[in-house]
């Protein structure tokens, strides 16, 4: 499973900068335990995702968003930045998305636990 965004076990929630840092229609780049992961401030929303695209390794944060899909700029590949679910080829595997949430005042990421 790579949705871990509903998982409410075996999460631990990591803190990763101040939310002031991630302003509406922003991203952020981050590594989280070896993991690069990208976040993302849509209309207010934030999600994490993986910064890998499963198709060739593409830096799929570099590439842009349509609604809430994501387009890998290697080869058009789509993935929904609220699920990880890929949407278009020629991806066929989906990437992590992790739960995100703002307390007091810091973004924290959650990351999931064996
Ligand atoms: S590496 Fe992302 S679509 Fe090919």
């Amino acid at each position: 499973m790579f949705n871990y965004t509903q998982q409410t076990e075996n999460i631990e929630f990591v803190e990763i900068a101040p939310a002031s840092e991630l302003p509406s229609g922003e991203r952020l780049f981050v590594e989280i335990e070896g993991k690069s992961i990208v976040i993302f401030n849509i209309a207010g929303q934030l999600f994490a995702i993986g910064d890998i695209c499963t198709h060739d390794d593409g830096p799929l944060g570099d590439g842009d968003l349509e609604g809430y899909n994501i387009v890998c700029p290697r080869h058009g590949a789509e993935f929904d930045v609220r699920t990880g679910k890929v949407m278009q080829m020629p991806a066929v595997v989906d990437i992590p998305a992790y739960p995100v949430k703002v307390v007091d005042g810091m973004i924290q990421v959650g990351m999931p636990r064996e």
